[in-house]
């Protein structure tokens, strides 16, 4: 997915290294908050990790095992949504996505979240999205409850974030019956 105008206002783009000092930005800016839940914060300090990021991403998804787009807001870069991976061969997508606080509130990740999976289901042929959610952050678990997913496991000690080790909770959304 290149470029996908949700809205008039609202708008997810591939990332490109071009983007890689205003992503840095928006990380360096809310840093703080987003320490919470994302393990990589901590670990972006410069432009050139965020560089390294994007094109990391871009060969990833040159082999169709990822990509990662950023979400424009009335023209600013307000957060990033993609797949984390692609298992083609069980065709499950993983994906991961975050907004800064003052995007915050406004439905914004719901809508993105729609495109990326209904792109999931139609285009990259996936037959089912996982995504795991760490079981303190409620605002992550709302998003995904209100896209319809279902908890299908609880995942302990997976993954390590500013806090320390968190359990997950593994939710899953099954592709739709045409
Ligand atoms: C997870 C995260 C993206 C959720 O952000 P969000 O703005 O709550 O996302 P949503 O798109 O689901 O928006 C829901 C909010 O918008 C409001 N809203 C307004 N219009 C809406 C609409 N048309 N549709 C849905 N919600 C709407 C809802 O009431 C809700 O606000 P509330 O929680 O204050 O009641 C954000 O908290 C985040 O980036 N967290 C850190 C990273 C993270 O946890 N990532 C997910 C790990 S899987």
């Amino acid at each position: 997915m290149l470029r996908h105008k949700i809205n008039p206002g609202l708008e997810l783009r591939l990332l490109q290294p071009e983007h890689a000092a205003e992503l840095f930005a928006l990380v360096d800016a809310n840093r703080a908050s987003l320490r919470e839940w994302l393990p990589w914060v901590d670990a972006t300090l410069k432009v050139a990790d965020s560089g390294k990021f994007i094109a990391e991403a871009l060969r990833e998804r040159a082999a169709t095992r990822a990509f990662q787009s950023g979400i424009w807001s009335m023209g600013s870069l307000v957060g990033a949504i993609g797949h984390n991976r692609i298992d083609q061969a069980a065709r499950i997508g993983f994906p991961g996505w975050w907004l800064a606080p003052s995007a915050q509130g406004q439905g914004i990740m719901t809508q993105c979240c729609q495109v990326v999976f209904t792109h999931a289901f139609t285009q990259l042929l996936v037959n089912r999205i996982v995504v795991g959610v760490a079981t303190g952050n409620v605002r992550g678990q709302a998003t995904v409850k209100r896209l319809g997913f279902k908890q299908i496991s609880l995942l302990k000690n997976a993954e390590v974030v500013a806090s320390g080790g968190v359990d997950h909770f593994i939710y899953s959304l099954v592709r739709p019956v045409a």
